[in-house]
């Protein structure tokens, strides 16, 4: 447990005061009562940025002001759009502008990945997945082999925690690699899980892909905005993510990709192809051959959609003014700060009707802002409940989850103070 905080309420308006992301909180807008002590939702929806409705305004008066032209004369013009993600993307994407881009949406993307990335060949045919995968993304695997005609029971290892853990570890992982190695053509893991909130080692896992022969790919739905990416040095195959949680582009707002240098520089990458990701000097010739442009953005097929993109643009400038290294430190600091005072607030108590058990885990740099807590004896929803109607706002996932998400550039340390001492009128933290 990391003690080197203190336990008054006075200490986290200290915490506060000296927050050097403290300003960035009022470009975001809050929702109102009942959720008004606060909102640890970000991993679900972020908040909208204020800048969102002026930017929204403003491509709807180009959009009155100039019609289809406004795709060469709007202030942005709507043409090049999506290029202006590139920059911010790639920082925070841990990669080169040329390595990622705006498009579609997560499981979209995702497909469009497997297209170009799962590759049975010989033997080599299964695919590694966690069992606890987002159920989007293990239908999207399961619908994948079945295009090709195999049993998804035969070809998906499903891989779950050893018996007494709640957690994958990364050797568990790799040993499964290097077990099915002849046989293995694709990972696909998370890079935080969405329901533990474990974020993995992506680095060893990808070496171990590639030591096995395999391409290997990551939904980032939860490690986007949350923690430290390095896809690039990481030797990572693909990775796509959504931009309504971390991101704050807004519900369904348009999601992302990345794809290696390597393979995006190669032309004859397989893919899903679309005039989008065609040459853009011949785009508009609308003849000839498809000639994919390179890096990500020649995985693109579809123009970009502005209007979806516009969240996504108002929260990457709060992002790229804040700086990942001070929204990391902030991030890792919330976490640890709230992981204590569960640790020192929720004490045993007879009167207390609920037990709870953290299944994140919560050494560095295998958690991002969230924190999982497990609620035993079926009792999660009644505490969720009673939590939700003391105006916080946190999000329940069955059958005995809450899971609490502190954001940097929005979350105040006296709200975590507040939830965890309201957690702890009801709550014993059971020790695993
Ligand atoms: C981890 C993860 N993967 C995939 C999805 C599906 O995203 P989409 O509906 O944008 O395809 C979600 C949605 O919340 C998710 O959390």
């Amino acid at each position: 447990m990391p003690t080197k905080f203190l336990i008054t309420r006075a200490y986290s308006v200290q915490l506060d005061k000296e927050d050097p992301l403290a300003e960035f909180r009022k470009e975001f807008l809050f929702p109102g009562p009942p959720a008004a002590k606060a909102y640890f939702c970000g991993h679900s929806l972020g908040l909208q940025p204020k800048r969102t409705k002026e930017l929204m305004l403003h491509e709807l008066a180009d959009w009155e002001k100039w019609g289809v032209e406004g795709h060469w004369k709007a202030a942005n013009p709507w043409l090049h759009y999506h290029q202006s993600f590139a920059k911010p993307l790639s920082v925070l994407a841990g990669a080169y502008p040329d390595e990622v881009v705006a498009m579609n949406s997560l499981t979209t993307n995702l497909h469009f990945m497997l297209a170009s990335f799962y590759r049975p060949a010989g033997k080599k045919i299964k695919i590694i997945t966690e069992a606890w995968n987002f159920p989007s993304d293990r239908f999207a695997l399961e619908s994948l082999v079945k295009l090709y005609g195999y049993d998804p029971k035969k070809v998906i290892i499903e891989l779950k925690p050893g018996k007494k853990n709640t957690a994958l570890t990364t050797e568990e992982i790799c040993a499964s690699i290097q077990k099915n190695k002849d046989s293995l053509a694709l990972v696909v893991l998370s890079g935080v899980n969405y329901y533990s909130g474990q974020a993995f080692d992506m680095e060893r896992i990808s070496q171990a892909t590639h030591l096995a022969g395999a391409f290997v790919g990551f939904d980032l739905a939860h490690a986007i905005g949350n923690i430290p990416l390095h896809l690039h040095d990481w030797k990572v195959d693909f990775a796509v993510w959504c931009s309504y949680k971390y991101l704050n582009g807004g519900p369904g707002a348009v999601g992302g990709a990345f794809v290696h240098q390597k393979h995006g520089h190669d032309k004859t990458t397989p893919r899903m192809a679309g005039w989008w990701g065609h040459d853009h000097n011949t785009r508009f010739n609308l003849e000839g051959t498809y000639k994919p442009l390179s890096g990500a953005a020649g995985f693109q097929v579809s123009n970009a959609p502005v209007f979806n993109m516009i969240g996504l643009k108002a929260s990457l400038d709060i992002f790229m003014q804040a700086g990942l290294t001070a929204i990391n430190k902030k991030r890792t600091t919330m976490f640890n700060y709230m992981v204590f005072l569960i640790h020192a607030l929720c004490t045993e108590d007879q009167k207390k009707a609920f037990s709870i058990q953290m299944i994140t885990p919560v050494t560095q740099q295998q958690h991002g802002s969230m924190l999982s807590i497990r609620v035993e004896k079926n009792k999660g929803k009644q505490l969720f409940d009673l939590l939700s109607k003391q105006g916080f706002m946190l999000d329940w996932r069955e059958p005995d989850v809450i899971r609490i998400a502190p954001v940097p550039l929005y979350n105040k340390y006296q709200e975590i103070y507040s939830f965890v001492l309201e957690l702890s009128k009801h709550a014993v933290l059971v020790r695993l």
